[in-house]
């Protein structure tokens, strides 16, 4: 890996990691950044997103959909992240190998080991600095939801949520060094604030804080 640093947002639907990246995409803009989302990112990964969340494929099967998720993964991975991690940027991932374990591990009950080794293969081991999961309660990121469209996943329901959720704690339960648990439930500003105030001690060390003031 460059001297790039890589960071991901993690949470459940609704959770407000689009905000939030949207929020850190203006706050660091004088940072070399690009931000991507996942699945999508490259032309092809975002034609693999449209199978993926397209509530007519309803026969997918989920061995399937975690390999898709994993091709479009991988596609994004050699195609944008490594080079402009090479390049020395700053990215900004909405989304990424966590939610493969929590969603199609914890929330489908695929096998864990299974996806640990397709999350390796997809990405040949690169992972991210530091994941910011933003923790909600299932019945929060619906009421966030009500009044949008639900996609493929989004139409599983609370308890799919629910299981989503503990998976992620879990996964920030065994990689405390790399994961910043943010309480996602509170107003806005409070949640990006503390994202960002556990961000700048990785930004400070690249010298980075120095360019935004
Ligand atoms: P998206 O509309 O981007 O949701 P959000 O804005 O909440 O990120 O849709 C992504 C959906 O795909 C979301 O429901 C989570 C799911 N997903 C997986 O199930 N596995 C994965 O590996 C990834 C990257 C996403």
């Amino acid at each position: 890996m460059g001297e790039g640093l890589f960071i991901s947002l993690e949470g459940i639907d609704g959770s407000g990691k689009t905000s939030l990246i949207k929020y850190l995409q203006k706050r660091f803009h004088t940072y070399p950044l690009i931000t991507i989302r996942e699945p999508g990112g490259t032309a092809i990964s975002e034609k693999i997103r449209e199978i993926l969340l397209n509530v007519d494929n309803d026969l997918i099967t989920v061995r399937t959909e975690a390999i898709l998720y994993a091709a479009a993964r991988s596609q994004v991975v050699e195609q944008l992240i490594g080079p402009s991690l090479q390049q020395g940027k700053l990215v900004l991932a909405d989304r990424y190998l966590d939610s493969t374990i929590a969603y199609q591990g914890y929330g489908r009950g695929l096998d864990l080991q299974f996806l640990h080794t397709l999350n390796q293969l997809c990405t040949g081991g690169l992972r991210p600095h530091a994941t910011i999961l933003l923790d909600i309660e299932p019945q929060l990121g619906e009421k966030r939801r009500q009044h949008e469209k639900a996609d493929r996943l989004e139409k599983e329901g609370g308890e799919f949520q629910a299981r989503v959720r503990e998976g992620y704690l879990q996964l920030a339960h065994d990689e405390p060094e790399r994961f910043h648990v943010v309480n996602g439930g509170r107003a806005f500003v409070e949640v990006a604030e503390d994202a960002v105030t556990r961000l700048m001690p990785l930004l400070l060390k690249r010298g980075w804080w120095q360019i935004e003031n």
